[in-house]
Parts: C-alpha cells; sequence; structure tokens
C-alpha cells in the first residue's frame, strides 16, 4: 500500500490512513506539538527517562522539535532491571548529546526488595522524586512518557477497583503549584498509542530496554491494555474517545482537595507527612 500523502510504501495504517516513514514521523510529531501548543510548554523540561522506548521516543520528539530538555533517570535498585535500564538510558543521551542525570533511591535509604506492594511503593517514590528533580532544577515541568495505551488502560483499571478519585492526574497537563512545590507535568504523548511509540522509537533507532520490570510480569493493566489494543482493532479511534471522556468526566470532578505541606520535606502532602517521607520512616525503622 502506498502512502497517502506521497508516492512511497507505507509502513503503518492509522485510521485506515496510510503512511510512509517519513510522513508517520510527521504525524507522530505533530500529535507531541499539538500538546505543546495547546498547554504552551516551554523554557527547560525534566524529561523523565525509563530506558523502556515511550521515554525515548518522548525525549526524541522534545529534543526534534528544539525544546531545551534535561534528561535525568531513577535507579530504583531493582536488581538487574534497573541496571539495564539505566544502561539504555544514558546511551540514548549520549546519541542525542545530553549529560543524564541519575537519582539514585538508595541515597534515600529505599528499597523495594522487602515491600508486601512494590509497584505501589514504586509509583510513590517515582513521582516523588521527579517531581523533586524539576523542582531543585528548576525546570518548567516534567515530561513522562506515558501515552494513550497508559492513559486509558489507567483510568479502567481504577474504574475496575472504584478507585475513583485516583480518575485525578490522568490528564496531559497537570499545573504546578508554586506554593506547595509542585512543578507542573507534561505527557507529550498523551494521543499516541503504545506501537506508534515502538514505530517511532525503531524508525530513529534509539535505545531502549525490552525487559519488564519483574514486579509488574502479572499486573493486571497488562490484561486491560492488551484487551483495549484489541478492541481498538474492531472499532478505530475507540482509545482517543474513552481518554477524551476520562479527561471531561476528571474535569467534572476536580474541586480543591486539601494539600498540605509535608512538616518533613516541604513538598505537598495530603496529610501532615507527604507519603514519600512515611515510607522513608518505615525503611529506616526496618534498617534498625
Ligand atoms: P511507568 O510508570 O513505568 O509506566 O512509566 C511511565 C513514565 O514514567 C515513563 O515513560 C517515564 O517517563 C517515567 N519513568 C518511569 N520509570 C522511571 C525511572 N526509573 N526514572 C525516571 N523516569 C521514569
Ligand atoms: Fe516500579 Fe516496577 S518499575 S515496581
Ligand atoms: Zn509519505
Ligand atoms: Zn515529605
Amino acid at each position: 500500500m502506498k502512502c497517502r500523502y506521497c508516492s512511497r510504501e507505507a509502513i503503518e495504517i492509522i485510521n485506515g490512513k496510510a503512511y510512509c516513514e517519513e510522513h508517520f514521523s510527521k504525524y507522530f510529531l505533530g500529535k507531541v506539538r499539538s500538546i505543546i501548543d495547546k498547554f504552551n510548554i516551554k523554557g527547560e523540561i525534566a524529561v523523565a527517562l525509563s530506558g523502556g522506548k515511550d521515554s525515548a521516543a518522548c525525549l526524541h520528539a522534545l529534543h526534534s522539535m528544539g525544546m531545551e530538555v534535561k534528561p535525568f533517570y531513577i535507579n530504583l535498585r531493582i536488581p538487574s532491571y534497573s541496571e539495564a535500564c539505566e544502561k539504555k538510558a544514558a546511551q540514548l543521551c549520549d546519541m542525542l548529546g545530553y549529560e543524564m542525570k541519575v537519582i539514585d533511591v538508595a541515597e534515600y535509604g529505599i528499597s523495594l526488595e522487602k515491600e508486601r506492594k512494590p509497584c505501589s511503593t514504586c509509583g510513590t517514590v517515582k513521582r516523588y522524586l521527579m517531581n523533586k528533580f524539576a523542582f531543585d532544577e528548576k525546570c518548567t515541568c516534567v515530561a513522562t512518557g506515558h501515552n494513550l495505551s497508559d492513559a486509558v488502560t489507567f483510568a479502567f483499571n481504577n474504574l475496575a477497583n472504584v478507585n475513583i478519585l485516583n480518575f485525578r492526574g490522568n490528564k496531559p497537563y497537570l499545573e504546578g503549584k508554586e506554593e506547595y512545590r509542585m512543578v507542573a507535568k507534561v505527557k507529550p504523548l498523551y494521543w499516541l498509542k503504545d506501537k506508534e511509540c515502538m514505530l517511532y522509537t525503531i524508525i530513529n533507532n534509539l535505545p531502549f530496554a525490552e525487559e519488564e520490570c519483574p514486579y509488574s510480569i502479572n499486573a493486571p493493566t497488562l490484561k486491560i491494555k492488551d484487551w483495549l489494543h484489541a478492541l481498538e482493532g474492531e472499532w478505530p479511534n475507540i482509545m482517543v474517545n474513552l481518554a477524551k471522556s476520562f479527561w471531561r468526566l476528571e474535569e467534572m470532578m476536580e474541586k480543591e482537595t486539601n494539600i498540605n505541606i509535608c512538616k518533613k520535606c516541604g513538598f505537598a502532602s495530603y496529610g501532615s507527612i507527604c507519603k514519600f517521607c512515611k515510607i522513608r520512616a518505615k525503611m529506616e525503622k526496618q534498617e534498625k
């Protein structure tokens, strides 16, 4: 099949339209551009690299658009997995000519190994350290590689667990709140599916780790994602529609939640001590 914009062979069909390599890249960057323009993203962006395909595509896309970026990686000390991911993230930064900052959770006395729910602790730790890095480095926002498949899966998983409040934070952009040391967050790949991110990474020869995190191998979200992709095969654009609906629902339920300032670290918290400081305190006790 030929590309709908030129005479070259198509490499991907999106919503019934065929794209060659060059026009697929244009399509991809156009989707990223739409987020950057809509939310007026400028200044230095802290780009969170996981070593995986999505954050690699995210950094590359922002780089090719001439945005100012500061890539960083959080080493979660997950045996063999964290090293493999760090290596790929570092290779990507070398390739694009950036220095990569590494944040080591061990410096905070954190280890996921003995955790009953490692993924949940990991999520809190990552969110906290991403924000802290961007705040300390005075970046205007943090960019993550969350894509459309992630956003819709996250919303469905919360619905499936009657976890309505956690619907929040699923939008492509969250404003920062200076008084709470909260830096704005952006998901430049919000309109792009897993498969499209993978294709962009491959076309551009970006290094990425193929390993899955050993703690998430049986995660229910992986099944939800497969199911959504199968559904998309029969109903093109359903994921974009679902994301738009979830986004609208999220806006309708948004009200000021009671944010405090953590007494220990000074960053935002729902209680008087934030979840990150509670995790640290618990692990310090375990050490003794
Ligand atoms: P995940 O939570 O693993 O699905 O990752 C979602 C996004 O969070 C990735 O695309 C990255 O932007 C970011 N991220 C995940 N793990 C790390 C990490 N170890 N260090 C820095 N950023 C990360
Ligand atoms: Fe955090 Fe797997 S990456 S638990
Ligand atoms: Zn073309
Ligand atoms: Zn704290």
